[in-house]
């Protein structure tokens, strides 16, 4: 990536605005301070926007300089806060969003959020001027072109923390348990916690009909029973989740004690891993440096442990699948 050190700011960006949209992640935070400082390091002016796209709309702005990001890359949550806003969606909305941005004389926007967040962000692009590049921050890691978002490895190691209580107490009981765990309709967090948690059966949106071979997925042979039995269920799965699962599989194990046990937000909370606050730091430094090289519409990733740019209209649009292979292991392992 181009941009020289402390270079003197000859180009169009004087001043960037920072926000964070949609579902927040551990992470964020890390993100924020490295998108600040970094245009601190650049020169640059920075404004905080409140609330994600809302913030924008309503002209909820901070002036940011190094100081405001100082004691928050260990913290979850995020300080700007966070929306899903219906009104970025319209015309008329991103108009307002647009002069906004023009009155407080903000020349880049950097997004940090997930692929909702990037399609209100590519529509701004296809039609206002003021360049937007986006930062991939959710916990479900199901951005295409990029190998990770920032919040997905904490959220992940929150879920293994989770389960690994549960089998202590499903084995001490000899219960089948039902785990639900987020990734709105993708499995990556399923498919990762249930290999390092040693799930008996793993259920993702990605595999269909799973359901109805869970009998033979559990009990293999007649003489195979365990002492406790973990289903990791991804949110998204087709049959409602672990509480739609459970229900649906109850009368083929009528033998086993079976409880549900659905994770839910803890999974987004937390002080962010190791790994994220690195991402995020890569992550937040890289948008700094696209928008010093005139890049507009496209995300930052990480594939292959480096710097990508992807554009929004790929990372929107393009699916990014699970590895099939991990599926097939998670099978061979819970034997
Ligand atoms: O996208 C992050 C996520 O936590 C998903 O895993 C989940 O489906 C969704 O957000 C929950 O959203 P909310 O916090 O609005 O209920």
């Amino acid at each position: 990536m181009p941009a020289e050190k402390n270079s003197v700011v000859m180009g169009k960006i004087k001043r960037v605005g920072v926000l964070t949209s949609g579902g927040d992640a551990p992470g964020m935070n890390a993100a924020i301070r490295a998108v600040v400082r970094s245009a601190v390091y650049h020169k640059l002016d920075v404004t905080g926007i409140r609330q994600g796209y809302q913030g924008l709309i309503d002209s909820d702005f901070v002036q940011m300089d190094s100081k405001s990001v100082s004691d928050i890359i260990q913290k979850g949550g995020t300080i700007l806060k966070t929306a899903r806003c219906e009104e970025f969606k319209t015309p008329e909305g991103r108009n307002k969003a647009y002069n906004n941005l023009k009155a407080a004389e903000i020349d880049g926007v950097v997004v940090i959020g997930g692929d909702g967040s990037f399609t209100g962000a590519r529509l701004f692009n296809e039609e206002y001027d003021i360049p937007f590049v986006g930062v991939p921050g959710t916990i479900d890691n199901d951005i295409y072109g990029t190998d990770y978002t920032i919040g997905y490895d904490t959220a992940l190691n929150t879920v293994v923390e989770a389960v690994d209580k549960i089998r202590d107490t499903a084995s001490a009981h000899n219960r089948m348990f039902f785990v639900e765990v987020m990734g709105a309709e993708a499995g990556f967090i399923a498919l990762y916690s249930g290999i390092a948690t040693g799930a008996e059966a793993i259920m993702i949106p990605e595999i269909k009909g799973e359901a109805r071979n869970l009998k033979k997925i559990i009990e293999p042979d007649d003489h195979r029973k365990k002492s406790s039995n973990l289903i990791i269920v991804a949110e998204g799965d087709e049959d409602g989740g672990a509480i739609g699962l459970a229900a649906k599989v109850k009368d083929d194990f009528s033998n086993y004690d079976i409880r549900v046990s659905v994770l839910g937000h803890l999974q987004r909370g937390g002080s962010p891993s190791a790994i994220d606050r690195v991402n995020a730091s890569r992550l937040g430094n890289a948008a700094i440096e696209a928008l010093l090289d005139d890049q507009k519409s496209v995300m930052v990733g990480l594939q292959n442990g480096e710097i990508v740019l992807v554009p929004f209209r790929k990372a929107v649009k393009l699916h990014k699948d699970v590895n099939r292979e991990l599926i097939e292991l998670a099978k061979i392992l819970s034997v």
